[in-house]
């Protein structure tokens, strides 16, 4: 089968490296962020490579935007059968300062923008019956986030998304699944978030609490992303693989 895949938010961070993982299997990929020349970057890398990827341009909140990057993936390379929600915001407001704006951007981005990606693609895993769903939610939906109130709760509501999705869409051999990430580091969300000066000493001792005594890379979700988008897993659905330094769930 000739196997393509939409990665989200891929211009960078674990979207990149879940996207270089994929195209080694030989999968074409469509990097999709928020501009095209942001994901021309990344696209480059795996041409060098030797792999297949186009650059697509769009905010995953946009359902125009969304349709006409889908349809030029599927133009160049054929009918889309694997899907990794991958974009995504954060953000650190103590939740007595949070204003409705705040919390509308988050879960439109997060949340909406997920519902919208995977409505807009399923049609083509249907059509071929194969498909793998793969959301990037986080470790902040399982245990809570101080500061964090709408971002945990966009997380959780894709752990949901992740569930109903597979409930509904299993008879057409397509699996939903999600990675809950902890720390990854070196991203630019990580940059701006537990990396920051402000925070990075608090943040590594939850690090250094072990069991596995270092950050997350890219690589470490993108295996685990590479294995749910395989054939090997199609008896895995509706499951959170918490890819995490065994902290959590
Ligand atoms: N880094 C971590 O430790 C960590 C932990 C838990 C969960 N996550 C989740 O993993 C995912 C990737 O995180 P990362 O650390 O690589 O972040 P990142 O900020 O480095 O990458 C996210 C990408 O998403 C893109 N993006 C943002 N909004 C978008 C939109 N509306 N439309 C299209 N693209 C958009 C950005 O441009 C960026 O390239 C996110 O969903 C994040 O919530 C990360």
């Amino acid at each position: 089968m000739n196997k393509v895949a939409l990665v989200t938010g891929a211009a960078a961070g674990i979207g990149a490296g879940i996207m270089r993982r994929l195209a080694k299997d030989g999968i074409a990929i469509g990097v999709l962020d928020l501009t095209e020349e942001r994901a021309a970057k990344t696209v480059a890398d795996i041409e060098a490579a030797g792999g297949r990827a186009m650059a697509l341009g769009a905010d995953i909140s946009d359902r125009g935007q969304v349709t006409a990057a889908v349809e030029r993936l599927r133009a160049a390379f054929g009918p889309i059968n694997i899907l990794v929600n991958n974009a995504g915001i954060t953000g650190f407001v103590p939740f007595l300062e949070l204003t409705d704006e705040e919390w509308d951007t988050m879960l439109r981005i997060n949340l909406k923008g997920t519902f919208i990606v995977t409505q807009v693609v399923i049609p083509d895993m249907i059509a071929s019956q194969w498909g793998r769903i793969i959301n990037i939610s986080s470790s902040s939906a399982q245990t809570g986030a101080a500061k964090m109130a709408h971002y945990s709760s966009s997380k959780g509501a894709m752990i949901a998304f992740t569930r109903t999705l597979a409930q509904e869409f299993g008879e057409h051999g397509i699996t939903s699944n999600t990675i809950p990430p902890r720390f990854v580091h070196n991203t630019e969300m990580s940059v701006a978030s537990f990396e920051r000066d402000d925070m990075r000493e608090k943040f590594q001792a939850m690090v250094d609490a072990g069991p596995i005594r270092r950050h997350g890379e890219p690589e470490d979700i993108a295996g685990a992303a590479a294995w749910l988008a395989s054939d090997e897993a199609g008896y895995v659905t509706g499951q959170v693989i918490g890819v995490n330094g065994g902290r959590y769930i």
